[in-house]
C-alpha cells in the first residue's frame, strides 16, 4: 500500500485527549501565529495568504487571500468575521473534529482573518445540533478570554479583538453564507441575493469575511511557516496544503484523516480509506464532496481529488468528504433518500426550489415502490433541469444536481424498477407517496 504520510497540521494534536485545551495549544506552537500577526501591516497578512494558495473549504474552493482583499479599506463602517461552522451537507464531518479536538487552531485563525481585514468581532456561527463541538468551543473562547488572547488588548497589543460563539436551530440553509448572516441578524435564514458580496455588504450591511472552519485554521500555520512551506505540503501547488477529508459509506476505514493536496479519489478511498468494506463487493459509485455533488463511476476516480481536477469528470471536490457506494446498492432507493432532505430543507424563498424538491422526492418514491412509468424518468430530468440556474442559491443545483446525474449514469437501474413494477435490489419495500401530501 502507497504511504502517504505527511506533515500533520490540522490534526497533530487530536491524538491527545487534552488536544483541545489552550494549554496542549501553545506547547505546539499555538497562537505565534496571532503574536506574528499582531506586528505585521494587515496587507503583508492577506499577501502571505494569498501567496500560500489557500482555498476556500466549505465547497466552492475560492482563494482566501483574494477574499479578503475585497474587503474595502476606505470605509468608516464596522467590519466583521463570520466562521462558518454550520455544516450540515450530508456525509460531511470535517469540521466537526476541529471544533471537537482542536479549537484553538480556529480561533487564532479567525482573529488572524481580524487583523487582516481591520475586524474587533468574529461570530462563530455552529450547527444547532452539535453537542460537544459547541462546548469546545464556547470553552476555548473563554480561555483565550482569560488568558487575554481576546478582549479590548489582545495579547498586549492594544487591539481589540472579540469572538462571540452563536448556534444555529439546526436548518441546513443556514450553511449557505447570505442565509448564514441573515440568521445571524436574527431574521428567517433565507439566502440574499449577490452581489453585493458579504465582503462588501454582510452582517448588518458592513463588510463581512465568511470563511469555513478547515480554511480558518490553516492560517494561524501559514503564517508562522511561510506560503512555500504550506504550498510544499501538497502536490498540486495551485491548490497548497493538506487536506482533511472524510470518508464515509462502504469502505473499510472510515473516518477523517489529514492527507498532503493532489491525491487521487482512487487513492483517497483505496489507500487512505483500506478500500471497500467487503471484498465481495465491488466499488458501484462515489458521491465525491458531499450529497449534492454529481455522483461518479469507478472509472472516473483516478481523478486529482482536489477543486480543478475533479472539475474534468463533471463533477466537484466539494467539502472534501466521499461518499463510497458499493455494488447492491438501489441508486434509485438512494437519490430518493437525498431528495427527501433537500426537499425537506428548502428554505421556501424561490418556486423551483420550494416545489420541485418535493416533486423530485415524489416521483423518485414512485419508482422506487414499483408504480412508476418509464415518462416519469423524463419528467426528473424536465424538473431538474428547470430548478437548476433559476434558485437565488444553489441550493438549487444541490437539489438538480444529484437527480440529473443518477439518472443519467444509472438510467438502467431506473428503469429497471419501471419494467418490474419493484425495486430489484433486496431491501425492504417502502410505502408509495402519492402526488399531494406531506413527506414520508
Ligand atoms: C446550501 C448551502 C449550504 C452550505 N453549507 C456550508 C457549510 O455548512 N459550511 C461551509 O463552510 N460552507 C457552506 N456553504 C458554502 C458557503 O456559502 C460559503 O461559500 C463558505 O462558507 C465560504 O467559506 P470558504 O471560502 O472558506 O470555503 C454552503 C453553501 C450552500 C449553497
Amino acid at each position: 500500500m502507497a504511504d502517504f504520510s505527511t506533515e500533520l497540521v490540522f490534526t497533530k494534536n487530536w491524538k491527545t485527549t487534552q488536544g483541545h485545551t489552550l494549554d496542549v495549544f501553545r506547547k505546539t506552537g499555538g497562537y505565534a501565529g496571532f503574536q506574528r500577526a499582531l506586528s505585521m501591516p494587515p496587507a503583508d497578512i492577506i499577501k502571505v495568504v494569498l501567496d500560500s494558495n489557500l482555498r476556500g473549504r466549505g465547497g466552492a474552493g475560492f482563494p482566501v487571500g483574494r477574499k479578503w482583499s475585497f474587503v474595502p479599506t476606505n470605509t468608516d463602517k464596522p467590519k466583521y468575521v463570520c466562521v462558518n461552522a454550520d455544516e450540515s451537507e450530508p456525509g460531511t464531518f470535517k469540521d466537526r473534529y476541529i471544533l471537537e479536538r482542536d479549537p484553538h487552531m480556529l480561533i487564532e485563525g479567525t482573529a488572524i482573518c481580524c487583523l487582516a481585514i481591520g475586524a474587533e468581532r468574529a461570530y462563530i456561527y455552529i450547527r444547532g445540533e452539535f453537542g460537544l463541538a459547541y462546548r469546545r468551543i464556547e470553552d476555548a473562547v473563554t480561555e483565550a478570554y482569560k488568558a487575554g488572547i481576546l478582549g479590548s488588548n489582545a495579547m498586549g497589543s492594544g487591539k481589540r479583538i472579540e469572538m462571540v460563539v452563536h448556534r444555529g436551530a439546526g436548518a441546513y440553509i443556514c450553511g449557505e453564507e447570505t442565509a448564514l448572516l441573515e440568521s445571524l441578524e436574527g431574521k428567517k435564514g433565507q439566502p440574499r441575493l449577490k452581489p453585493p458580496f458579504p465582503a462588501i455588504e454582510g452582517f448588518d450591511a458592513c463588510p463581512t469575511i465568511v470563511n469555513n472552519v478547515e480554511t480558518l485554521a490553516a492560517v494561524g500555520p501559514i503564517v508562522v511557516r511561510g506560503a512555500e512551506w504550506w504550498k510544499s505540503l501538497s502536490r498540486t501547488q495551485a491548490e497548497g496544503g493538506t487536506k482533511l477529508v472524510g470518508v464515509s459509506g462502504h469502505v473499510a476505514r472510515p473516518g477523517v484523516y489529514e492527507v498532503p493536496g493532489g491525491l487521487t479519489l482512487r487513492q483517497v478511498i483505496f489507500d487512505v480509506a483500506g478500500g471497500m468494506r467487503r471484498p465481495d463487493r465491488a466499488l458501484k459509485a462515489v458521491i465525491p464532496g458531499g450529497s449534492s455533488c454529481p455522483i461518479l463511476l469507478p472509472s472516473e476516480i483516478d481523478v486529482g481529488f482536489d477543486f480543478d481536477a475533479i472539475k474534468t469528470v463533471g463533477s466537484l471536490m466539494g467539502t472534501g468528504c466521499p461518499t463510497v457506494i458499493e455494488e447492491g446498492t438501489c441508486m434509485v432507493r438512494l437519490l430518493r433518500r437525498i431528495e427527501r432532505f433537500y426537499a425537506h430543507e428548502s428554505c421556501g424563498q424561490c418556486t423551483p426550489c420550494r416545489e420541485g424538491g418535493d416533486w423530485l422526492y415524489k416521483i423518485l418514491s414512485r419508482i422506487e415502490s414499483g408504480i412508476g412509468t418509464e415518462a416519469d424518468l423524463d419528467l426528473i430530468e424536465s424538473v431538474a433541469s428547470k430548478i437548476e440556474g433559476h434558485t437565488i442559491c444553489p441550493f438549487g443545483e444541490a437539489l438538480s444536481w444529484p437527480a440529473r446525474s443518477y439518472l443519467k449514469k444509472f438510467r438502467q437501474e431506473f428503469l429497471l424498477h419501471v419494467e418490474r413494477k419493484a425495486c430489484p435490489f433486496d431491501h425492504h419495500a417502502i410505502a408509495p407517496v402519492a402526488m399531494s401530501g406531506a413527506l414520508a
